[in-house]
């Protein structure tokens, strides 16, 4: 999908997810319902969901796709490099990205944006992986970190 494709669809989706999720202030139900949005509006979408940062520990939260991995290797893969960067990741080929952690042979490509709560701690991290080569840009990660700050929004 192009940018400019993929801007006009990130839009809707935005407004679409403003609402939902306000309806509850739950974060857990928030992320669930922007895997849900997020992965059959998306067609570059091949894996879509959170990682729980608890005691240390990435594991598995609310997903949509194949099944995942339940808990990843401490400091190794993309979703730890955007906990310890504090910044998002994206991996335009995940072959090339040391320490890779692969759930699913299909993953071609990966954008992982750490989740920060109302303090401004991480508590998660977003992660999607692509079945194609390089599917995400910068409009996908202006969209998504946008996106997540909803996940803890009072507004
Ligand atoms: N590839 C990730 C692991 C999670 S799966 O892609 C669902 C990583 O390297 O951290």
């Amino acid at each position: 999908m192009d940018d400019t494709k993929k801007a006009g669809r990130y839009v809707r989706i935005y407004k679409q997810l403003k609402d939902l999720l306000m309806l509850t202030g739950d974060p857990l139900a928030r992320m669930a319902s922007v895997c849900a949005v997020l992965h059959h509006k998306m067609d570059h979408y091949f894996w879509t969901g959170f990682y729980l940062l608890k005691e240390g520990k990435l594991i598995v939260g609310p997903y949509q796709g194949p099944v995942a991995c339940q808990e990843l290797a401490k400091d190794k893969g993309v979703c730890w490099a955007a906990v310890n960067r504090g910044a998002p990741v994206l991996v335009a080929d995940v072959n090339s990205f040391p320490g890779h952690i692969s759930c699913d042979s299909r993953s071609r490509s990966e954008i992982a944006l750490p989740v920060y709560n109302s303090q401004g701690e991480i508590v998660a991290v977003f992660d999607v992986d692509s079945d194609q080569k390089d599917a995400f840009s910068s409009v996908d990660q202006g969209a998504l970190s946008d996106i997540m700050a909803l996940i803890f929004s009072t507004e």
